[in-house]
């Protein structure tokens, strides 16, 4: 595997939007990615951003953007994230007809192309679709809003897609996105998960830098097992 062997990237959805570059400079010594949610409306019944903001975020910042889109017609829009520069595009499995080919036009565009799979989606048809992604983006809730209880039934896919990935894909990402904290974030790294999403446990807590420093810390003990999924240090 190329990069850090797990991956924490902070949600933007639970930061001040009127100080964008301010929440991502005050994470950027610590999370490896931060993450952009992008809604609009009809995907989803949210909206929040969209290209212009992003392209200004790639400025503002040196962490490379993991670009979540939750947008209908993914196969028109995606791609011009890859051009302003985002690092990962990921688009959801509902809203295509065709992940493999847009996932190579994204690559083709310089992206890292992503898939994700919402609460009531199954992960089972997109398994031998792996080898065309760079990153599966598995929901822990149902998309569209921050701050909803992570539901830990949403692992068994993470596991399934962990087994798959184990037989020849090794460099996948596997992203949970929802719900995540300090304690959630045993289990999913238990489960397989190595990329973490956290927007409520980053910029609800008082010190968002501490909160990434803390949740990686979880993240790397679950991995060596020496924690119980959900327990929590003596
Ligand atoms: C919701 C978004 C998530 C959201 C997670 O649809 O995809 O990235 O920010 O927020 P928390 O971590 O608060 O569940
Ligand atoms: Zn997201």
């Amino acid at each position: 595997m190329t990069g850090p062997s797990l991956i924490v990237a902070p949600s933007l959805l639970a930061a001040d939007f009127a100080r964008l570059a301010d929440e991502a400079r005050a994470v950027a010594a610590d999370a490896d990615w931060l993450h952009v949610d992008v809604m609009d409306y009809h995907f989803v019944p949210n909206l929040t951003i969209g290209l212009p903001v992003v392209e200004s975020l790639r400025r503002a910042s040196d962490l490379p953007l993991d670009c979540h889109l939750m947008i209908e017609n993914p196969d028109r829009w995606a791609v011009g994230y890859a051009e302003v520069g985002a690092h990962n595009v990921t688009f959801h499995a509902e809203a295509t007809a065709d992940p493999v080919a847009l996932a190579k036009d994204l690559r083709a565009a310089g992206s890292r192309a992503g898939l994700a799979i919402d609460r009531d989606t199954p992960v089972e048809p997109y398994l031998e679709l792996l080898p065309h992604l760079d990153l599966l983006l598995i929901m822990m809730i149902k998309a569209g809003f921050g701050g909803q209880e992570f539901l830990p039934e949403l692992l068994d896919k993470v596991r399934a897609a962990r087994r798959h990935a184990a037989a020849g894909h090794l460099e996948l990402r596997i992203e949970v996105d929802g719900g995540i904290s300090e304690e959630t974030i045993v289990e999913a790294s238990a489960a397989g998960a190595d990329a973490f999403v956290a927007g409520t446990s980053v910029y609800g807590a008082h010190d968002p830098a501490e909160a990434v420093r803390r949740l990686r810390h979880r993240a790397e003990q679950a991995k060596v097992g020496t924690l119980d999924a959900g327990g929590s240090e003596g």
